[in-house]
C-alpha cells in the first residue's frame, strides 16, 4: 500500500514534547506501555483506514450497514432541527450516512484534535451539503468544556462511532460519557457505536489480518519514535502481538521484542529481553447488558439499540437519564 513515510501534521508537531515525555515515562514504567493515541500520525491514520478495508476487520462495514439501514429511525429519534456533534470526527465518512438522513439539521459540529483534518473535512462537507452550517471545533474531546454558541437552542445529538469508546478503559469511558452528557445538555442524546463480545476466533482474526496491515499499524509506532525521538528501533527485531483476553473482555495489543537488544530513544538506553512486550492498545468489547450499565454509569440510558443480524456490532441511541444520578 502507498502511505506517506515522512508526513507530519499539525497535531504531530505540537505533540512532539508530550510524545517524548509519555514515551520515556512509558518505557521506563512497569509494565511498559505507550498511549494508543500516538499510533495516529499521518501514516498511522492511513494504515488505520487500510485496516478498516481488511476482510477480517468487520467493525467498520458492519457499523456502516447498521447506520445505513436505521438512519431514518435515528433521524426520527433526534428530531428535526437538531445539531449533530461528532466526537473525534476524522474524515467524517460515517457522518454522511446521518447527514443524508437528518431532517432540517441546524448545524454539524465536528470535533477533532487535528486542525488539518478538520479544515479538509469541513470544506468537503460544505461543498457536498450546500446550506449545511459546519462549525468545527479543534481540540481533545476528552477535555473539552464548551461547544460553539451557534448551536444554542438546538437539540444536541452527539455521535461517537467506530467503537472508539472501546479503546478507553471502562473508567475513562464513563468519564467520556459524563463529559458528553454535560456538553450535550439535558435534552441531548448520543449515538454510540460499540463492538460487541463474540467468539474469540473472529476477534483474533480482526486484529491479526492476513495481509499484516494491523502489524504495520502497531510497528509504525516504532518508526514514529525513530523519526521524531531519534530512536533506533530495528523494525525487523519486533513483532505485533494481539489477542483476546476473554475474562477482561478486551483485545490487548503489544509490540514484542524478538531478541535481547538495546535501543536508544531520545538519548536514553533501553534494554529489551527476548519476548518482552510494550503495550499499545486495548480494544474493549461489550455485551448489550454491559452497554446499558456503561450508559447508566455515564448518566445515560438506552432509548434504542440496533445491531446487525450476526450481532457483531451495536449502535445505541442514548438519552440522558433524567431522574437518576450517575453513580460517583
Ligand atoms: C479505532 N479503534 C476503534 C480500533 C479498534 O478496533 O479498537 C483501533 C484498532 N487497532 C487495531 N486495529 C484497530
Amino acid at each position: 500500500m502507498n502511505v506517506p513515510l515522512l508526513a507530519t501534521d499539525d497535531g504531530e508537531l505540537a505533540d512532539r514534547d508530550a510524545f517524548r515525555r509519555e514515551v520515556l515515562a512509558g518505557l521506563g514504567g512497569s509494565p511498559r506501555a505507550i498511549p494508543a493515541k500516538y499510533l495516529y500520525d499521518a501514516r498511522g491514520s492511513a494504515l488505520f483506514d487500510a485496516i478498516c478495508e481488511q476482510p477480517e476487520y468487520y467493525p467498520t462495514r458492519t457499523e456502516a450497514a447498521i447506520l445505513r439501514r436505521h438512519a431514518g429511525e435515528i433521524s426520527d429519534l433526534a428530531g428535526a432541527g437538531s445539531a449533530l456533534v461528532e466526537f473525534g470526527s476524522g474524515s467524517s465518512v460515517k457522518t454522511r450516512l446521518l447527514l443524508d438522513a437528518m431532517q432540517d439539521l441546524h448545524a454539524y459540529v465536528p470535533i477533532d484534535i487535528s486542525r488539518r483534518h478538520l479544515d479538509a473535512t469541513a470544506q468537503r462537507l460544505r461543498e457536498d451539503y450546500p446550506g449545511l452550517r459546519v462549525d468545527p471545533v479543534t481540540g481533545d474531546y476528552m477535555a473539552l468544556d464548551a461547544l460553539p454558541p451557534t448551536i444554542d437552542g438546538a437539540r444536541r445529538i452527539g455521535f461517537f462511532p467506530g467503537s472508539t469508546i472501546g479503546n478507553l478503559r471502562p473508567e475513562e469511558a464513563v468519564a467520556f460519557l459524563r463529559r458528553a452528557r454535560r456538553l450535550l445538555r439535558a435534552d441531548g442524546a448520543l449515538v454510540l457505536g460499540v463492538d460487541l463480545k463474540k467468539d474469540t476466533q473472529r476477534l483474533h482474526a480482526a486484529y491479526n489480518d492476513a495481509a499484516g496491515i494491523t502489524a504495520q499499524f502497531t510497528l509504525n509506532l516504532l518508526r514514529r519514535m525513530n523519526r521524531e525521538l531519534e530512536a533506533n528501533f530495528d523494525l525487523s527485531a519486533f513483532a505485533h502481538e494481539a489477542f483476546y483476553d476473554e475474562p477482561a473482555g478486551r483485545i490487548e495489543i503489544y509490540f514484542r521484542s524478538l531478541r535481547n537488544q538495546t535501543v536508544m530513544v531520545a538519548g536514553r538506553r533501553y534494554t529489551f529481553i527476548e519476548g518482552e512486550r510494550v503495550h499499545t492498545e486495548y480494544s474493549y468489547k461489550y455485551a448489550e447488558a454491559d452497554i446499558a450499565e456503561l450508559a447508566r454509569l455515564g448518566g445515560f440510558s438506552i432509548a434504542h439499540i440496533w445491531t446487525d443480524p450476526a450481532r457483531l456490532f451495536a449502535v445505541a441511541f442514548l438519552t440522558q437519564a433524567q431522574n437518576e444520578k450517575a453513580r460517583p
